[in-house]
């Protein structure tokens, strides 16, 4: 084939690269061109019957014809799948403005308790704090002896335990009455200085009107060198304005008795016991227990009192839900009545988030 021929080839296929109107035609006209059996491949294979002074030279032009094809595939490939991508993009658009459909993630509610649980983590996670977890089924050691509660101390049977069977060695594993123990797991595991906080549910045997045998609890730790009980309050304070989302809180401090804090104080939020109302009427719900961490708990877990010290708190997560929205029945928490729950609940679809600047 002569150089006026192959001139000829090179144009017919430019041309027919150029008239392919999507990807797929594109495809046909490679492999016509240089698939194995293509037009170009096939020249290729002559070379070898050649005499060797012609194999050059036909080599050399067959050669540029094959790069000038594949640039031109190359391009038109580039012009094809850019217009096929604004097409699919055209057609795939969707309307961010349509109304949510009917079904179950429009119906469904978030619990009260998870919301206000993921608020809380939230507001102390932006303090800095990171979350720990413990079990719901506790040693004794965890939930009372290394909170410097012995086994024949008074406050054991304040906390109503609802007990395990007894394992073979005799002990017995409790449902834990607090989240405290939390801080125990921690304290054994982590060196200080800490900032955790302790999400979970909590069981007591109780039940009326303001007690359930299950709650949930929010448990609070920091340990570091020179913390005191101005630190504490601060710390609390500055949560109850984040979470209340006011800025100022009628809020008392009342010096307290837990065996694993010294000095301890329980903290009162005013609020209206009637109508639920936060700050007004005279009336304090007590929503959490705190002080400074005991020594003898510090020494329980292998951190040197002397060297450390620390603040601790416990807050109930439903009475806090209950004083944020204006409930004043903690049972219908957990009747799931689909009533309550549509009232009080809150949708997936827009969350509350209190983080970062509130
Ligand atoms: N664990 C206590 C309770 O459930 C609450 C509590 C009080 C937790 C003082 C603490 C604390 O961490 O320091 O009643």
């Amino acid at each position: 084939m002569a150089q006026p021929e192959l001139d000829r080839l090179k144009a017919e296929l430019i041309e027919a690269i150029a008239a392919a109107r999507d990807l797929a035609q594109l495809d046909e006209v490679r492999v016509k061109a240089l698939g194995k059996k293509g037009r170009v491949s096939e020249l290729m294979q002559t070379l070898g019957a050649m005499p060797p002074e012609k194999r050059k030279s036909f080599g050399q032009a067959v050669n540029a014809l094959k790069t000038s094809v594949s640039e031109a595939l190359d391009a038109r490939h580039q012009v094809l799948a850019g217009a096929a991508l604004v097409e699919k993009l055209a057609s795939d658009r969707a309307d961010i403005s349509l109304p949510v459909r009917e079904g179950p993630l429009a119906e469904g509610r978030i619990h009260p308790v998870s919301q206000v649980t993921d608020e809380i983590t939230e507001i102390f996670a932006d303090m800095g704090f990171s979350i720990a977890e413990g079990p719901d089924i506790e040693t004794d050691f965890n939930n009372f002896t290394a909170l410097n509660i012995p086994p024949e101390h008074p406050a054991r049977q304040d906390h109503d335990t609802f007990y395990l069977p007894a394992a073979a060695d005799g002990s017995r594993a409790v449902l834990r009455t607090h989240t405290s123990p939390v801080q125990i797991r921690t304290m054994l595991v982590q060196k200080p200085p800490l900032r955790i906080i302790a999400p979970g549910r909590v069981y007591r045997c109780d039940s009326d009107q303001t007690h359930t045998p299950m709650f949930h609890q929010v448990e609070g730790l920091v340990i570091d060198e020179q913390t005191h009980l101005g630190h504490l309050k601060w710390v609390l304070e500055e949560f109850a304005k984040a979470f209340f989302e006011v800025p100022k809180v009628k809020m008392r401090f009342r010096a307290s008795y837990f065996p694993f804090t010294e000095p301890s104080m329980e903290v009162d939020i005013g609020w209206n016991r009637r109508t639920g109302e936060l700050g007004k009427g005279g009336d304090w719900l007590e929503i959490l227990g705190s002080g400074m961490v005991h020594p003898r708990v510090l020494a329980n877990c292998g951190i040197d009192p002397r060297e450390w010290q620390g603040f601790a708190w416990g807050m109930g997560v439903e009475r806090i839900a209950m004083l944020k929205h204006g409930m004043t029945d903690l049972r219908p928490f957990f009747e799931s009545d689909i009533r309550w729950l549509r009232h009080y609940g809150f949708s997936p679809l827009a969350p509350t988030m209190l983080h970062e600047g509130v």
